[in-house]
């Protein structure tokens, strides 16, 4: 069993959608999938309307997830963990306690555009559109890592 930990800042918008497109490309008996967010704002709440609308667009029920909060504990719990962005890459990196623990945490887009840092942009205070952006990021990315696990 191979586990994956998606981490944002608010768990409402980036990682839930990361969670629910790589749980739908892998055999839930050999990968475990999560999300979490660096914030603890939204703890407890549903994903963001959005992102529960453009997932279901594509087939895709995350309405079943709930925001955490990323915890030191994920680092023993988690083969990897993929943040969504510089921000949330740096504030995982500073809980990190071993470089075993550091050597487990990316930039997800770094899967599909090697070494460029670029980042999943934060559609929060955005429009409908950068929803639909950040799920195709998202897809790409998910696509690779599955048939890399
Ligand atoms: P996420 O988006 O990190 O993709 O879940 C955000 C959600 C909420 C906030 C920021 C980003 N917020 O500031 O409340």
């Amino acid at each position: 069993m191979v586990a994956v930990l998606m981490v944002c800042l608010g768990n409402i918008c980036r990682s839930p959608l990361a969670e629910g497109i790589l749980k739908s490309k892998v055999d839930p008996s050999k990968v475990y999938v999560d999300s979490a967010g660096t914030g603890a704002y939204h703890v407890g709440n549903l994903p963001d309307p959005r992102s529960i609308e453009v997932a279901a667009k594509y087939g895709i029920d995350i309405t079943d997830q709930r925001a955490r909060a990323f915890s030191k504990k994920d680092f023993d719990t988690f083969d990897v963990i993929y943040a969504m962005d510089a921000s949330n890459y740096n504030n995982i990196l500073n809980l990190a306690q071993s470089d075993l623990q550091r050597a487990k945490v990316k930039l997800i887009l770094n899967e599909i555009r090697p070494d460029r840092n670029e980042q999943v942009p934060d559609p929060y205070y955005g429009g409908d559109n950068g929803f639909e952006h950040v799920y195709q990021l998202l897809d790409e990315s998910c696509e690779l890592i599955a048939k890399q696990l």
